[in-house]
């Protein structure tokens, strides 16, 4: 069994063909970003405090827009599921689910968010949805999506134009013939085995603030933009309605050379003044990665290729373990760090540039 996250990826490129793995790991041009948004955890340094009383262990359990999770790590939204592993998003649905952590479902699931309902149970769920260019089908999503009992909707912002992804031009990915896109209405869903590139074509590509705020006042689930660096950007969200952000580069996928997310952090939550929840992803591999950006302000952490890499190792008990390590890892460094409660994990923890 691998004791930590990063080694789940070399059992997946062994696991997977190299079109596969190359599209989950690679990121785009450079892939200066991808490697920074870990690189930039590194940088930043621990204070921890002592004799706290945390020796014995700690609570992590937190809440995410009123909903409780056992520990604030959350599974992004990662497409094409069925194409890593055959019980795809149903397996990860259900290890995030036994685990009490939240999963979000990409428009892009090659299973039906009814289906991973039923596999979650009355695990916490959210929706992310890629604008389609027919409005009807936005809302026809939404109304499903609430009806199978997602808690709140995310809305990428930070795509299309797909991200000039070089792994993905020397080995082509494209979605096997045998499976489908069955969160998106039939009438638009790309025919036959698209490729990333062509299932972006269906997006809405003149996407603005202006839609957001339509979208916030006419559906009722809580509205959380993904993909925002900015702090400008954070705060025409809150100004359009939306309850929540994530700070995400996408995973170094889409735009090369941008800030790394937990350098992003800061600017963002000042810029929100709690007058929002704030959440970030991009790199997360360790506990104190956890800790780090509970400490700047982040709400939860989501995690993208190593619930990737796990699922496609192993399945359910793969996503299992990639995420169980990780809520063990971030209750140790919460422990070490001298924090009882995730509110406890405040910016003091982070030792000031020299
Ligand atoms: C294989 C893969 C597919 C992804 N698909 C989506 C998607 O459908 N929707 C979305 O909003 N983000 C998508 N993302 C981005 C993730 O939600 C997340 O921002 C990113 O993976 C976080 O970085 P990490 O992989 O370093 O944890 C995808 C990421 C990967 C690795």
């Amino acid at each position: 069994m691998p004791t930590n996250l990063h080694a789940w990826e070399p059992l997946a490129e062994q696991a997977l063909d190299a079109a596969t793995f190359g599209y989950i790991a690679g990121g785009a041009g450079d892939e200066r970003t991808l490697r920074d948004n870990s690189a930039a955890f590194g940088r930043l340094r621990l204070v921890p405090r002592m004799l706290r009383g945390t020796a014995g262990g700690v609570d992590a359990s937190t809440t995410v827009l009123g909903a409780e999770l056992a520990s604030p790590i959350m599974v992004a939204p990662f497409a094409y599921q069925g194409a890593f592993h055959p019980d795809g998003e149903a397996a990860t649905a259900a290890a995030a689910a036994a685990l009490g952590l939240c999963m979000c479902l990409s428009t892009l699931a090659n299973t039906s968010m009814e289906d991973v309902a039923a596999a979650s149970g009355g695990g916490v769920r959210w929706f992310q949805l890629y604008p389609m260019a027919d409005q009807a089908l936005n809302d026809e999503m939404i109304a499903r999506a609430e009806a199978a009992g997602y808690r709140a909707v995310i809305v990428t912002v930070d795509l299309p134009p797909y991200g000039v992804r070089e792994r993905e031009l020397h080995h082509p990915f494209a979605l096997p013939a045998d499976l489908g896109l069955p969160c998106i209405p039939e009438k638009s869903a790309a025919a036959g085995s698209p490729t990333p590139v062509q299932t972006t074509e269906m997006m809405k590509l003149d996407l603005d603030w202006s839609d957001i705020a339509a979208w916030a006042s006419r559906w009722n689930l809580p509205l959380v933009v993904k993909g925002v660096l900015s702090p400008e950007d954070a705060a025409l969200a809150l100004e359009h309605g939306a309850r929540g952000v994530i700070v995400s580069n996408h995973g170094g996928r889409q735009l090369d050379t941008t800030i790394a997310t937990i350098d992003a952090l800061p600017r963002v939550c000042a810029a929100v003044a709690d007058r929002a929840e704030v959440f970030l992803d991009g790199g997360v591999r360790r506990g104190t990665d956890v800790v780090k950006a509970l400490a700047l302000g982040a709400r939860a952490v989501l995690i993208g290729r190593p619930a990737a890499y796990g699922l496609a190792v192993a399945g359910r008990d793969g996503a299992s373990a990639v995420l169980a390590q990780l809520i063990s890892e971030t209750e140790n460094a919460l422990a070490l760090c001298g924090c009882r409660t995730v509110a406890e994990a405040c910016s003091a923890l982070i030792a000031p540039e020299t």
